[in-house]
């Protein structure tokens, strides 16, 4: 295994052998998240089966610590139900990977934000998906 000075070897592991890498054809739900200053962008795909993450899938062009952050984070969502997603903060996604140098904490906001963002896209497809009832008709207005 690659050694770094800076990185935990779960770091270097995500970085050098990303889980769940490319595009996901047909999502339920896609979110993407750029960091401001320095435009590292990720974008998460979610597959979702009765409100449980099926399958996730990552794209994101940035630093090490970014890539590293999206790779854990799908392996993070999978199985989990939408609303355990959300409990997921960039602190335990930084404690999943045994810790990044403070320069790098901001790149784990990258996972933290895309999985909201994927899950408010799914949330709104669902609900495009069944519109609400029509109300019924009131009685006694024929036509
Ligand atoms: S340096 Fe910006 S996300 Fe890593």
């Amino acid at each position: 295994m690659v050694e770094h000075p800076l990185y935990s070897p779960i770091v270097v592991d995500h970085f050098t052998h990303p889980r769940n890498l490319g595009e996901m054809e047909n999502p339920d739900g896609m979110g993407e998240a750029q960091n401001p200053v320095c435009g590292d962008t990720m974008r998460l795909f979610i597959k979702v089966e009765s409100d449980r993450i099926v399958d996730a899938r990552f794209l994101t062009f940035g630093c090490g610590a970014a890539i590293a952050s999206s790779s854990i984070a799908t392996e993070m969502i999978k199985g989990k139900t939408i609303e355990e997603a959300l409990l997921i903060t960039d602190q335990i996604v930084i404690e999943a990977l045994g810790g990044l140098p403070p320069s790098k904490v901001h790149c784990s906001i990258l996972a933290e934000m895309a999985i909201q963002k994927a899950v408010e896209d799914y949330r709104e497809k669902s609900r495009l998906k069944s519109p609400p009832p029509l109300p019924s008709p009131i009685e006694g207005e024929g036509i």
